[in-house]
């Protein structure tokens, strides 16, 4: 993709012009507090800004700082993430602070590779990070953003990931990589709302576990503990069919991943 300069400072300028009048004022964006931030993009990785909204500030009003949360339990971090959806996320927040109190003195660490070796951090929150709370020049990419750049650049045709982050990088304006990202995610889900791409969807699969996984997590946050009877016949109650084996599977997994915990016969939530 070559893009001609005059190319890249038309659009750079049709987006901020379009950014001044047109801007948000959204909660996350009235600090550069790395842990705020890190809260608000993990809620935004999965639900829409109007719904992360009143959990961003109910989350933050329970847990104010990192050693707060670091000092949670998994089951009351769990509570104040319900109707979020993936819980897996929410307990790897709680993760994270409690290494990053250990081992960083509850300082967010601002170089990449160190934010991808802590938990649930993957390459979009540590970009996000470290652009938003520690002002580095780089290009943030996620749906809203990809979007963008299919829409204007591609003929709404979703080019590879690589393609995409090339792009992404030539089109940053000269240090303004934070009010660049967010202008672009504004940008998109106001001007290009009903504009669809196709982006790939996870496997009915991968959807069936999740909610098999959301089911057990939800019923030991209201119940504590539960024998093994217990989540067969609350999945027996479900509207959705779920096999025995299928059940085995994800309460299997959810213990290898330390996300629930089995005492002799019960299972619960660690701490
Ligand atoms: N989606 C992901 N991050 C966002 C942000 N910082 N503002 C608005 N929407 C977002």
């Amino acid at each position: 993709m070559n893009l001609s300069p005059q190319q890249i400072s038309q659009f750079q300028q049709e987006i901020l012009k379009w950014y001044k009048a047109h801007q948000r004022d959204l909660p996350w964006r009235r600090d550069r507090d790395a842990y705020h931030i890190l809260i608000s993009e993990v809620m935004l990785q999965q639900t829409q800004v109007g719904r992360v909204i009143p959990k961003y500030e109910a989350w933050l009003g329970r847990f104010p700082t990192i050693e707060s949360l670091s000092q949670a339990s998994v089951a009351e971090v769990l509570t104040y993430w319900s109707g979020l959806g993936y819980n897996r996320r929410a307990v790897f927040l709680q993760r994270f602070a409690k290494e990053v109190v250990e081992k960083y003195g509850g300082e967010i660490p601002q170089d990449k590779k160190t934010l991808k070796s802590l938990p649930g951090i993957g390459e979009y929150t540590a970009l996000a990070i470290l652009c938003f709370a520690y002002n580095h020049q780089v290009a943030v990419i996620d749906t809203n953003i990809r979007k963008v750049i299919a829409t204007h650049f591609f003929e709404g045709v979703l080019p590879e990931e690589k393609i995409i982050e090339r792009v992404a990088f030539k089109l940053l304006p000269k240090n303004k990589a934070y009010e660049w990202n967010q202008a672009l995610m504004d940008y998109s889900s106001a001007v290009l709302k009903e504009k669809k791409i196709p982006i790939p969807k996870q496997s009915h699969f991968l959807t069936s576990n999740r909610y098999v996984r959301g089911t057990i997590m939800k019923f030991l946050v209201h119940h504590q503990i539960a024998t093994q009877e217990d989540l067969e016949k609350e999945f027996a109650k479900g509207k959705v069919e779920v096999s025995l084996a299928k059940l085995q599977l994800n309460i299997d997994a959810l213990c290898k991943e330390g996300m629930i915990i089995k005492k002799q016969k019960l299972f619960m939530l660690p701490q």
